[in-house]
């Protein structure tokens, strides 16, 4: 549990630092969006213990269809773009997959309940999905590129994120599951033997054609 906290604090740290640069290079709108946020989790901390962990470990959940997307769709989300930021998005999202299963197993030691983890595990991932999507639209406004052909390709993006989600979401919800169940993909699991014994962030090769999970 302490190591998640801490691997989690440090997604914060890194993310802060990124969000700050993300708003002081055009997009200031976005600080009304983590206002909102920083009201709703403040509002979420005086709920019940039961609601919070059902929030937190359903979300963690959730992570593992997320991780599975991000990487299976790398080529397409990351190919050329800044390999900071591509890296970034990756180095968080194969942390989660090293974590997946310590929510939900701190959840069941400690407020045991299936139908609340069910509601916990459908709040928490559609509350981030629906900030994230917000988030997306307003850069795009700011952007003047909120077009018909980026909506679609919006669209596109959340159809395919949920065809590789569904299957995971629908393995979650049966009694008797465990994040453990679901095997990590292999570049997860290659980036974790790179990364060992390395410092910091490292950068990914986003011009490489399959963006492999090796460092520059
Ligand atoms: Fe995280
Ligand atoms: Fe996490």
């Amino acid at each position: 549990m302490r190591a998640f906290v801490e691997q989690e604090a440090q997604h914060f740290s890194q993310h802060r630092k990124f969000n700050e640069l993300i708003k002081s290079k055009g997009y200031p709108d976005l600080a009304n969006l983590e206002k909102e946020m920083e009201r709703y989790y403040a509002r979420l901390d005086g709920a019940s213990l039961r609601k919070r962990m059902a929030y937190t470990s359903g979300f963690e959940t959730m992570t593992i269809g997320l991780t599975r997307f991000m990487v299976n769709r790398r080529r397409w989300l990351f190919k050329d773009a800044d390999p900071r930021v591509a890296s970034l998005m990756l180095w968080h999202i194969v942390e989660e997959a090293e974590h997946k299963s310590v929510a939900v197993d701190v959840y069941r030691a400690v407020c045991p309940g299936y139908p609340a983890w069910v509601v916990g595990l459908f709040h928490g991932a559609f509350h981030v999905l629906w900030m994230a999507i917000r988030g997306a639209r307003s850069m795009l406004v700011r952007d003047r590129r909120f077009t018909l052909a980026s909506k679609l390709r919006l669209a596109g993006l959340l159809a395919s994120f949920f065809i590789t989600w569904l299957p995971v979401l629908i393995k979650s919800l049966l009694p008797g599951h465990h994040p453990d169940h679901i095997e990590d993909p292999l570049w997860v699991r290659q980036w974790i033997a790179e990364y060992d014994d390395k410092e910091g962030v490292p950068l990914l090769d986003t011009s490489h054609d399959d963006i492999p999970a090796r460092f520059a």
